[in-house]
């Protein structure tokens, strides 16, 4: 059973929110901090953002925490992101696991080392069975990729003639993404000022509601995420009937 939303008792939540988490590097560089300690902050972020959405009732989150183009940084901070990941994954799953939360990770595993390979099957299989929020992590994520990858697998259903190139409609495609099983974002949320989308869940986000706050992601909370939100109803009940 989903709880009660927090702060928020009247306002509409979205189903889905996804986020792209940026300016870590920024809020280190404020305080004179190397880039990492804004990283590991970030990372603080993250599981207060996870607990404050799940406790808000948010049935899906989404979150950018590692590019295919992120691997063209400096080596050490690459190494970094990667250690972080690997910290989150060992300490995190149990907690995840207890708040009955699911996680999914999302991208090219392709490119990622073994190890945290195995962390990621790990964790999703011991929370596979969890109902109270999806946490879908993109990692080695761009969305033209997925999409690239989406049509080739199309196309060559279509060449040995296992599909009709007249039944390929959104739904399909949709389908053939790394968010199949998930709903679309309602909401989507960009931190640190900037406001670009930089290859994140491009199809997925057609007709999501988007948010961009000037906060670093590191002093991303509670009341940002319900200002957030309210933000986000304010305009549904403006707007009126959506599209989808
Ligand atoms: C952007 O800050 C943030 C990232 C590179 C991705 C987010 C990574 C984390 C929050 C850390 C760990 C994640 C998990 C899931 C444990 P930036 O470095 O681009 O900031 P800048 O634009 O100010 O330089």
């Amino acid at each position: 059973m989903l709880e009660a939303p927090v702060d928020i008792a009247d306002t509409k939540l979205p189903r889905h929110i996804a986020i792209i988490m940026d300016g870590n590097g920024r809020w280190a560089k404020q305080r004179h901090l190397p880039r990492a300690a804004g990283h590991r902050e970030g990372a603080e972020a993250v599981r207060r953002t996870v607990t404050a959405c799940r406790e808000m009732g948010i049935q899906y989150l989404t979150i950018y925490a590692f590019s295919s183009e992120n691997w063209k940084r400096p080596a050490d901070e690459v190494d970094d992101l990667m250690g972080l990941l690997r910290i989150y994954l060992r300490r995190e799953i149990k907690e995840l696991d207890e708040k009955n939360v699911r996680l999914r990770i999302i991208g090219d595993r392709r490119g990622l080392a073994e190890d945290i390979c195995q962390l990621i099957d790990e964790g999703e299989n011991a929370t596979k069975d969890n109902t109270a929020m999806v946490l879908s992590v993109a990692l080695n994520y761009g969305s033209q990729a997925e999409i690239v990858e989406a049509v080739r697998r199309i196309a060559k259903a279509v060449k040995c003639g296992d599909m009709d190139p007249d039944d390929i409609d959104e739904k399909m495609i949709s389908n053939h993404m790394y968010t199949k099983d998930i709903p679309d974002p309602d909401l989507l949320i960009r931190t640190s000022g900037e406001q670009r989308l930089s290859n994140f869940l491009l199809w997925q986000s057609a007709y999501a509601e988007l948010i961009f706050i000037d906060e670093y992601w590191p002093d991303f909370d509670k009341k940002a995420l319900a200002t957030a939100i309210d933000t986000y109803a304010s305009r549904e009940r403006r707007f009126g009937a959506r599209e989808n």
